[in-house]
């Protein structure tokens, strides 16, 4: 995992530089947090300035179709015309849809209306109501490199109950990226996220995460929002990752709808709100990638 270079080897990530002047000081501080028991993450994980470049252009699309989803939805409108749109506006600018075929889905984006907690299938015979809160989780890739964000649209007008769901998941978010914080664990910014939901009389799901990404779609480590502080990958500079929460109204249970085998769904009936991010750990905080 961690092969241990000669000072005047060339660095393994990349660089063209000796080891020794590269990544020689900085593998000795990861390896310190490993010696205390830490789980520290593979080299693989960290991304190259080369990776992080091509997972912004990537983003670009990603949030461009995001922005253009945006501008289009509204009441009347069926969840497979929000489908065609991902579709239209990723392949025109020169990506694909990394949703399409991904295990097996059968469409280029998730579509989750109301108790929906995630990967809604888009169909022509949804139509998006007066009222309806809906996630779109959008993930592209473009040249090898996957970005995956999702946002929240209010569909006309929506209960104040559900308007207060959708903001404090997006604060929620924004709690988890004040704790990405290079250098301590991702159960403290996975724990963070659970206390924001928590003190508003919330809960997170505990089964489905978020994930590294990039490189692939789904990469190591695992993202829980109802984490244990002091547990969970040391967060190195390099790393990627998604920050993902879930957010019931209600009881944390979900099912998957036997129908499909996709379709996530509260078990009490209960709204169910999601925003999505990309961010990169950097040495000082994080850096957005997608959004
Ligand atoms: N975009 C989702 C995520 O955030 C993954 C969806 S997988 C799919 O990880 F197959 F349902 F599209
Ligand atoms: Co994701």
């Amino acid at each position: 995992m961690y092969k241990k270079l000669e000072r005047n080897d060339q660095c393994w990530c990349g660089s063209g530089k000796k080891y020794k002047v590269c990544h020689s000081a900085f593998d000795d501080k990861v390896l310190s947090f490993a010696k205390k028991g830490i789980l520290i993450p593979d080299r693989g994980l960290l991304k190259t300035e080369k990776d992080i470049e091509g997972i912004k252009k990537s983003a670009v699309i990603n949030m461009a179709v995001l922005d253009e989803v945006g501008d289009k939805i509204k009441a009347g409108m069926s969840t497979q015309e929000i489908d065609d749109i991902v579709m239209d506006v990723t392949t025109k600018m020169g990506g694909i849809p990394a949703d399409l075929g991904y295990e097996g889905f059968p469409k280029s984006v998730c579509t989750s209306i109301n108790d929906v907690v995630c990967h809604g299938i888009p169909t022509k015979d949804e139509i998006l109501k007066d009222g309806d809160i809906i996630n779109v989780d959008c993930s592209t890739i473009l040249d090898g490199y996957f970005s995956d964000s999702s946002r929240m649209f209010c569909i006309g007008d929506v209960s104040p109950e559900k308007k207060r769901l959708v903001d404090v998941t997006k604060e929620c978010v924004e709690v988890g990226l004040k704790n990405v914080i290079p250098w301590t664990q991702i159960g403290d910014m996975g724990h963070a996220v659970h206390e924001h939901a928590k003190k508003n009389g919330y809960t997170v799901v505990r089964e489905i995460g978020g994930h590294g990404c990039g490189n692939e779609f789904h990469e190591e480590p695992w993202v829980s929002y109802v984490s244990r502080p002091k547990t969970g990958m040391l967060m190195v500079p390099g790393m990627v990752f998604t920050i993902e929460p879930m957010v019931n109204a209600g009881k944390q249970e979900i099912y998957i709808d036997e129908e499909n085998d996709w379709t996530v769904r509260t078990v009490d009936g209960s709204m169910s709100a999601q925003w999505e991010v990309e961010v990169l750990v950097t040495e000082d905080g994080y850096e957005l990638l997608s959004w």
